[in-house]
């Protein structure tokens, strides 16, 4: 696969989230899930990759997170193209649920704009903590903020719920989701450490589904939510 170099243009924070735009092409930008693997060039390399993914942005350009703390502006990395399955928004959706249950709904965010450009009414579960107040200054206007706690009752309004989530977040969130409420389609994207490039070698990001093991790296990082929920542990 071709290795490719971009520069590290500005980095901010969105809500809790290091962020920063690169001098990447357009046609190299991964879609909402996807992720790039990186990695930056010093002369003492870091010794593992990191896989930066597409983050709602205040700007024109595409914005990618979470960015290392020891990245700085006019960094240069090597990246390979966008890798893994991302979301696929369904074109008839017109409800969408927009959920991320421990961690900033930054990522997921990237969906609401796509929801929005096909007329659906779009809700973030959300409750903000301290640290992510100022990540509610980035969601569209047209965006509603609905607490975790309506999710429940909510969830036969759906036709899509798109979920960002750890692998210790899907027993509470298989709690929140019992299977027999699941009328509408859900995808789920499991954020864990992908330290070999993708390349489905070092079984570290191994999940659980109800097909036996797979690999976020390889075989996600987005999954059919009820591939991962309500599996034995
Ligand atoms: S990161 Fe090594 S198998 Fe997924």
């Amino acid at each position: 696969m071709q290795t490719r170099t971009a520069k590290l243009i500005e980095i901010f924070n969105i809500g809790e989230e290091r962020s920063g735009v690169f001098d990447l092409p357009s046609k190299l930008w991964p879609s909402p899930g996807q992720y790039l693997p990186c990695q930056r060039i010093q002369t003492k390399p870091d010794v593992l990759p990191t896989s930066l993914f597409p983050l709602i942005s205040p700007l024109d350009s595409l914005a990618l997170g979470p960015i290392p703390d020891s990245w700085l502006p006019g960094d240069r990395i090597t990246f390979l193209p966008p890798q893994g399955n991302g979301y696929t928004l369904p074109p008839t959706a017109r409800r969408v649920g927009l959920l991320a249950l421990s961690l900033s709904p930054a990522q997921v965010l990237t969906l609401a704009h796509p929801a929005l450009a096909q007329d659906a009414d779009v809700s973030l579960f959300f409750d903000a903590h301290e640290n992510q107040s100022s990540l509610l200054n980035h969601v569209p206007s047209a965006v509603e903020v609905v607490p975790l706690s309506a999710l429940p009752e909510t969830l036969s309004w759906l036709d899509f719920l798109a979920v960002e989530a750890t692998i210790p977040d899907l027993e509470p969130l298989s709690a929140l989701l019992p299977s027999s409420h699941l009328t509408f389609e859900g995808q789920i994207r499991i954020r864990t450490a992908m330290p070999c490039r993708g390349m489905g070698e070092c079984g570290v990001c191994g999940i659980r589904t109800h097909h036996g093991w797979r690999m976020v790296c390889s075989d996600g990082p987005v999954f059919p939510l009820q591939e991962v929920l309500h599996v034995a542990g």
